[in-house]
């Protein structure tokens, strides 16, 4: 059992960054919906919002402007307002004694900081005491690693190879109000406005998720190639095909594993049915496998297309499917709040 991060009470100052956005709405959420112990809800966004209003269990709450805001006697800070933003004001709230949580890229990577999935390395967390900062990884790096960790435990992973379709919800809400315009757009015959995504995403599939950099590959593979093996602590093999796809929320990935030693579907089924935070539906005859529709608003990942690859030695196929908003980034925020609030 892990020593308690934050001294027991009956409610926490709770700060929320970049509330009016895609996932700080979904985190005031999920923190209603879990019944979070708040005893001060904080919405907090960019000069822009500030002064507006977001709800919070039926209350409505006035967004504070964050370069004016003043960190001192928060408990807790959820961040998600962007990388530059993040490594501005992190520090700042963490300073001032407070944990954040951050959502955006900005720290992942660095060593000093805590990259934390609930269900796949919690012990991490230790890192943060000192530092108080702990990064969300990427939506689709998280609902990856929970797959693949219950099957890692079993039998070490040698490679994956990864392809993603993903939703774009994992842009931010104007890329969500963008699909929506473009689907209008077409279906009437006009041309569509491109303004968020790099190309035309309705009716269409893009390459391109984050940019490019020298090597070919694209920051977002770059981010789930380096996250999992943080994450994972093990000295695993991933590369990635990032894709954005034409769907509102929640991604998918079609996974390819190979394993050190024996696994084949059957078991590779049975260690994911008993895995945390994980839901197996996998029924080829009744043609019932995961898809964004169902996956949804909803908090698992779902795990199905389980199938030997017959193509190479103990190599086993996944189709991985979560709410990219919930599971690949709110519910994980709050998840790692939970764990910052619990007392033996
Ligand atoms: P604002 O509404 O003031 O622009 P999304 O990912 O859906 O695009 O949302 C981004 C979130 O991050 C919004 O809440 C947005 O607030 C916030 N945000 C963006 N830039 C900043 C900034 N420089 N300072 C504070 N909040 C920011």
């Amino acid at each position: 059992m892990m020593e308690s991060f934050l001294a027991e009470k009956d409610g926490y100052v709770v700060a929320v960054v970049g509330a009016t956005g895609a996932v700080g709405q979904t985190m005031l959420e999920i923190l209603a919906e879990r019944n979070f112990p708040v005893s001060e809800l904080i919405p907090v966004a960019s000069s822009r919002s500030a002064g507006s209003t977001v709800e919070f269990k039926g209350k409505e709450y006035v967004v504070q402007d964050l370069e004016k805001f003043d960190p001192a006697g928060c408990d807790i800070a959820l961040f998600s307002a962007g990388g530059g933003t993040s490594k501005t004001h992190a520090p700042r709230f963490a300073e001032a004694g407070c944990y954040v949580v951050d959502n955006s890229s900005a720290w992942r990577m660095d060593e000093s900081i805590a990259l934390v999935v609930p269900e796949v390395n919690p012990h991490v967390l230790e890192m943060a005491r000192e530092n108080r900062i702990i990064a969300n990884p990427n939506c689709s790096t998280i609902q990856l690693v929970v797959a693949l960790k219950p099957l890692h435990d079993a039998v070490p992973i040698e490679r994956v190879v990864v392809s993603t379709y993903q939703a774009v919800s994992g842009a931010g809400g104007k890329a969500v109000e963008e699909l929506a315009k473009q689907t209008t757009q077409l279906l009437n015959g006009q041309s569509a406005d491109i303004n968020v995504l790099p190309a035309r995403i309705a009716f269409n599939v893009i390459p391109q998720i984050d940019v490019f950099m020298d090597d070919g590959y694209t920051k977002e593979e770059r981010k789930m190639m380096d996250e999992t093996r943080k994450i994972m602590e093990a000295d695993i093999a991933v590369t990635a095909t990032t894709v954005r796809v034409p769907v509102f929320y929640g991604h998918s990935e079609s996974v390819n594993v190979t394993f050190s030693g024996p696994m084949d579907a059957d078991r590779a089924r049975e260690l994911l049915a008993d895995a945390e935070g994980v839901c197996v539906v996998d029924d080829p005859k009744g043609e019932d496998y995961p898809m964004p529709s169902m996956a949804a608003g909803t908090d698992p990942v779902w795990v199905g297309r389980i199938r030997n690859d017959y193509s190479s030695f103990n190599s086993l196929h996944l189709w991985v499917v979560a709410d990219n908003v919930r599971k690949g980034a709110a519910l994980n925020a709050v998840q790692i709040a939970e764990i910052l609030i619990r007392h033996a």
